[in-house]
């Protein structure tokens, strides 16, 4: 056990809990009482504290602005069946955010601060934590630079900060999405594996569009022949062949190293599915549609949780999918959500008490 850090608090006059409906509760959208906060100047972190939610204020020089260095998280905390609060396996997020800072050329942030920081300020807000049905806490760390200036270069001081809200679905019913051939995510050598917010913004357009066209998101592909598959939007990607569940393959380094999926993928490989981490092609993909091989696709991501897709579109090809026929994907949902509400054992040690 790690030594607890001393983190000044300092509380509302008034909770703002009796004006949220926590039984409609947007994405994203309402954030708990208080927040964190941590600086990184002359090479360490310092004055990190608990306060209330608020605005905060800075120069319009300030870097994050202008050239973008920015990262973020994104973390579910829930009630298990006996009232204690967990959070949902925090130290892989830890890792791929420091992996995301040393891709942006930002500095690393301890683990005291953002896990031992997280679970203070998630015990001051506790009562936060939807007891619903697919409602979790969400917990957002992120880290923008604060150097105000305009060269290019990387900042010498940055902010680090931690908010929590209260949520529902992001998506509530399965999803109809198209192949990107247009527009490219990433591509080797780029920043596609980091959650750096650049990677979201630049991904608007071509959802707009999407949007536009009817479909709720995209499929990415590479960015030299836009056949090989990466993610959607905000999730990773499975397609169910049969016994077979293939998921594209982290090494080119141009998706997210989803903790979802990761997740997904242990817990299919322990139901005796066979799951495969490979390069996939969208022609793999249509044929064994044609063939009748292609039994499920879906979606996995903290937000997220696992999305059923029921339609993919492909050129002038739209495979639909018989979502009420899916077993894979809803067999596990139904084992991540035991685990998180500690109806099953957590063989893994993936919850992490509040
Ligand atoms: C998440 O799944 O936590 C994400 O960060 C995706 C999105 C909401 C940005």
């Amino acid at each position: 056990m790690m030594e607890t850090m001393e983190i000044p608090v300092t509380r509302v006059k008034r909770s703002r809990l009796a004006e949220i409906d926590f039984n409609h509760l947007p994405f994203g959208k309402f954030f708990s009482d208080h927040m964190l906060e941590a600086d990184y100047a002359d090479g360490e972190w310092k004055k990190v504290s608990i306060k209330p939610y608020q605005p905060i204020s800075f120069e319009p020089s300030l870097m994050a602005l202008h050239y973008g260095q920015s990262i973020f998280e994104g973390i579910k905390a829930y009630r298990l069946q006996n009232g204690e609060a967990v959070i949902f396996r925090p130290y892989d997020n830890l890792k791929r955010f420091n992996i995301s800072a040393d891709r942006m050329e930002m500095p690393a942030v301890p683990e005291d601060i953002f896990i031992e920081g997280m679970r203070q300020l998630i015990a001051l807000d506790r009562e936060w934590i939807p007891a619903r049905d697919e409602y979790s806490l969400y917990i957002r760390p992120f880290m923008f630079a604060t150097d105000t200036a305009l060269g290019v270069k990387p900042s010498e001081t940055y902010k680090f900060m931690i908010l929590l809200s209260p949520t529902g679905p992001y998506y509530a019913a399965p999803m109809k999405i198209y192949v990107e051939e247009k527009y490219t995510r990433a591509a080797p050598g780029g920043v596609g594996f980091a959650k750096n917010a650049g990677n979201y913004g630049g991904s608007l357009k071509a959802a707009a569009e999407a949007r536009a066209q009817g479909y709720d998101q995209v499929l990415w592909t590479d960015a030299f022949e836009h056949k090989w598959l990466q993610e959607v939007g905000t999730m990773n990607v499975f397609f169910v062949f049969g016994n077979t569940v293939v998921t594209p393959s982290l090494e080119e380094g141009t998706i997210l190293e989803g903790v979802t999926r990761d997740s997904v993928i242990r817990v299919l490989r322990e139901q005796g599915m066979r799951v495969e981490e490979r390069k996939i092609n969208i022609d793999e993909v249509t044929e064994g549609h044609r063939s009748g091989k292609l039994t499920e696709i879906f979606g996995s991501g903290t937000a997220a949780t696992i999305s059923y897709i029921k339609e993919l579109r492909y050129k002038d090809y739209s495979m639909h999918l018989h979502v009420d026929g899916y077993q894979t994907a809803p067999a596990a949902k139904k084992i991540l959500t035991e685990i998180r509400e500690g109806k099953r054992p957590d063989i893994h040690s993936w919850l992490v008490k509040v």
